[in-house]
Formats: C-alpha cells, structure tokens, sequence
C-alpha cells in the first residue's frame, strides 16, 4: 500500500482537531467548525457517538480511497481528482414523484443545514474507518420531490463525465456509477447525505460536491458526486451488480455471517493501524442493527446479500 503525502496546510492536525472536538462537546456542541461556506447546526443530539473505535486519520480517509472514475489504485484518487470541478453542480430528482426538482449544490447545503456524524465505514474488501462525516439526513431532500405511493427504490447515479475522469475511458465499470437502495433505507435517518468530512468541506476524492453514506452496508452502496436521484418501481441494478452479480448483492448489509465468494467477511482490517495490529471482529450491520435490523425482518440475509 503506497501512501501518498499530503500538503500539511490542506490538514487539520488530529492534536488540533481532537481538542477542538473534546471543547465543542464539553459546550453541548458537536460539530466541525471550518466549512466557512456551509450552513452547520450544532447540536449534541445530532452527534452519533462512536465511543468504541478511534477516529481515523484525516490523512487516510483521504488518501485510501475507492472512487473508480479516477482510477482503481487507493491512492489514484487523491492524486487524480485534484482538479476535477465540482461548481457549478447540480442534482436533479426525478421519476415517480409529484414534483420533479433541480437543485444546486448551494441551494442544498443552503436548505439543509449539515450536522457531524461520527460513522463505522466498513469496506467490502474487508477495511475499516471511523469517519466523522457532515451532512444531512438523505430524506429530508427525498421528501421535497414528493414520492408517489409508486416509488418502491431509490437509483442514484453519479457523474458521468470522461473528460475529466480518466477512468470512465475503460470499461471497468458500467459507467455512470449506480447504486441503488429500497426507499425505506433510502428514507432511514441514519442515511446521511454526505457534505464535508472532519469539519471542513468535502475532498475530490471522497465524493464532492455531494455523495451519500450508509453505514450499515458496505461502502460501495455510498455513491460519490451524485448528479440524479430517481425513484423507480422497480429494484435497480447496481454497477457492482452488473459487474459481479454473485459477488455483489443488491442489500449489502455488513454481515460477518456472509463471505464474499472470494474471501471471509468475520473480520476486517482497522486503517491507520500497523500492520501487525490484529483485525477486529465485523459486526452484524456494522453495529447499526439496533437501529435497522428491523428493516430486513423476514427477510433471508444470506439469499439477500
Ligand atoms: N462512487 C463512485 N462514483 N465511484 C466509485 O468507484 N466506490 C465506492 C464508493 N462510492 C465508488 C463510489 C466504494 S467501493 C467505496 S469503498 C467507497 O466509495 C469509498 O469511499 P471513500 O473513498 O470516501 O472511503
């Protein structure tokens, strides 16, 4: 794994970072502080505690990442997206809703003030991050499409743009990036609407201007620089469906019990530790069950992958 280095002003120093947290929570406030341009609500109840595991490195969750269009190395999108423009952008939602909308990315973050979250993010490769995320909950932006009682799954897609992302110019994926979720996932309060991560706004190669985070499936599901939200009758397939299918289910909840064809999904692998450090158990939807188990009620996980 090569890390690439990052320039010490774009970082916030974890020192800096931790006491501005530790001070914020101490006055009943949790939140970033540095996204000059975004509309924050501070609030401690907004604030998911993840009091166990350790929040990753900024430095990490920016240079270890996955984001195809600029290529499949983890640290080919940092080093590939620097340029990539991302204003003026614009995300449209439309199919089977009442009021079809367009809106900019300004009069998003304008409507929707952004709250931290403190998220597990457990690839299905078989890593892990804790990643204090900022954003709103996803539904408070379905709703003002209005869906109708047709809408049964929600299809994000993101850029697709080959001018700028040298990736899309080779069939790895099928391009445009899709992912798919049922609306009562997509309309969970848990699934967050990314804007920023660790108070400032978000990098290229997380996913700006807009990408989405939902903790308890694998991180594929959280779709980067999304430009079209659609709600549809019908289950959508996925890029990684399309890709894999037997590798790469529509749910894809996290689920220690369910191993990748190729590889075991009982443990994963703590970012930012040594290597020598042991793996840590995974647990059953990344530790969210108590808050989306009864989503899946009935419903066979292992067939449902
Ligand atoms: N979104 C797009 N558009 N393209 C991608 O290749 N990769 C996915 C997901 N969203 C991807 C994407 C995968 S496999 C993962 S694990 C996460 O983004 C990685 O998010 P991160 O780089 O912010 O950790």
């Amino acid at each position: 794994m090569k890390l690439n280095k990052f320039k010490s002003s774009e970082i916030t120093p974890e020192k800096v970072y931790k006491n501005r947290r530790k001070f914020l929570k101490d006055m009943g406030i949790v939140t970033g502080t540095a996204l000059l341009s975004q509309n924050i609500m501070s609030s401690a109840l907004s604030y998911t505690p993840e009091t166990e595991r350790k929040i990753t490195d900024y430095k990490y969750a920016t240079t270890y990442n996955n984001y195809y269009e600029f290529g499949t190395g983890k640290s080919d999108p940092h080093k590939n997206s620097q340029d990539f423009i991302t204003k003026p952008w614009e995300i449209t939602i439309d199919g089977e809703v009442e009021k079809k909308i367009t809106l900019s990315v300004d009069e998003i973050i304008n409507m929707f003030p952004s709250e931290e979250r403190v998220y597990r993010f457990r690839c299905v490769e078989g890593w892990s991050m804790v990643i204090p995320w900022l954003g709103f909950p996803l539904n408070k932006l379905l709703n003002k499409a209005q869906p109708t009682s047709k809408a049964k799954y929600v299809k994000f897609t993101s850029v697709f743009d080959p001018e700028q992302m040298k990736g899309q110019r080779f069939p790895v994926l099928d391009w445009p990036y899709k992912e798919g979720l049922r609306i009562d996932e997509a309309m969970h309060p848990l699934t967050l609407m990314v804007t920023g991560l660790y108070g400032k706004e978000l990098p290229n190669q997380n996913g700006a201007p807009l990408r989405l985070i939902v903790p308890w499936k694998y991180g594929f599901k959280s779709a980067k620089a999304i430009v079209n939200i659609s709600f549809v009758e019908k289950m959508p397939t996925s890029s990684w469906m399309k890709a894999s299918p037997h590798e790469y289910g529509f749910y894809s909840n996290v689920n220690p019990n369910v191993a990748h064809p190729r590889w075991s999904q009982a443990t994963e692998r703590v970012i930012g530790e040594n290597v020598f450090a042991p793996r840590i158990q995974t647990l059953m939807f990344n530790g969210y069950g108590d808050e989306v188990a009864s989503l899946y009620d009935g419903m066979d996980l292992r067939k449902n992958y």
